[in-house]
């Protein structure tokens, strides 16, 4: 679907940004059936999704939703005394990770035709859809998530994982947009997040070279209007701003990784046997 202009941009930046890609109707309803989870969301496990402090923050509760449909709280959710500063709805951070195979809704959605053929443009002949997340990027208290490569979380051998990142509002740079390091996908991995026999977790490294910091001049924004998609090398370097804005940033990511790589035991997202991985 790409044309041979796209597929050159997306070689040479490790992204491509394909504006209103998916229609606003498809956007609105899953938009909608996110805030039916949410609604039947009873909060009795409490987990906080931060990136400043991955290897405290990381609990069980996420360590094993790699197969269910969990909620994550924004870090800035919660009042001194542990209640929350604003209704639930407006306090969540993500869902994740399996509900591409679990929810009929975001089932049609992730397999939507137009994202297998940006897998297959992306260069994957085979691809599994791994994980899926819906990002609220909640007004005022949307966490920043800091500079990163996905592969340091989804690893394979060799690394295949791709994004399909799907603005399901607008996303800018006062909201929260993606910000990504042009080119940066052809530099090595970093850094591996591993579990440890013990359940505890740990960043192994791998190379040296420092990721971007936040304000790297060379960083740039993907402001992306609703219903456009960004594509993204899981070697790419990107980040997302904090929400300060009144205006809320949700977004849709499913990542895949290619069928006949191979996925290592010590990955923290493991699906059940029940559930194997599917592809489009
Ligand atoms: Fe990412």
């Amino acid at each position: 679907m790409l044309t041979a202009e796209q597929r050159a941009a997306y070689d040479r930046d490790g992204f491509l940004l394909i504006e209103r890609l998916v229609p606003a109707d498809a956007c609105a309803a899953l938009t909608a059936r996110a805030g039916e989870l949410v609604d039947a969301f009873d909060p009795e496990t409490v987990s906080v999704f931060s990136t400043t402090d991955q290897t405290r923050t990381t609990d069980e509760y996420f360590l094993s939703s790699g197969g269910a449909v969990r909620f994550f709280f924004e870090e800035e959710a919660f009042a001194p005394d542990g209640s929350l500063r604003q209704p639930k709805h407006l306090s969540i951070n993500k869902i994740g990770h399996a509900q591409h195979d679990l929810d009929p809704v975001f089932d049609a959605f992730s397999r939507r035709p137009e994202f297998a053929e940006l897998a297959a443009d992306a260069g994957l002949a085979d691809p599994l859809l791994l994980q899926s997340m819906y990002i609220f990027k909640q007004p005022r208290i949307g966490g920043e998530v800091v500079n990163h490569q996905d592969a340091t979380f989804l690893y394979t051998e060799p690394v295949t994982v791709t994004g399909l990142w799907v603005a399901l509002q607008d996303a800018t740079v006062q909201n929260g947009c993606l910000w990504a390091l042009p080119g940066g996908h052809r530099t090595g991995l970093r850094r591996r997040f591993v579990v440890e026999p013990d359940r505890t977790t740990r960043f192994e490294a791998l190379d040296d070279a420092p990721l971007p910091a936040a304000d790297d001049p060379r960083l740039v924004p993907l402001e992306a209007p609703a219903g456009s998609v960004v594509l993204l090398h899981g070697l790419l370097p990107h980040r997302s701003g904090a929400n300060r804005s009144d205006r809320s940033r949700h977004a849709y990511s499913v990542h895949l990784v290619e069928a006949g790589a191979a996925y290592p035991p010590d990955n923290w997202l493991q699906r059940p046997p029940e559930l194997p991985l599917r592809g489009f």
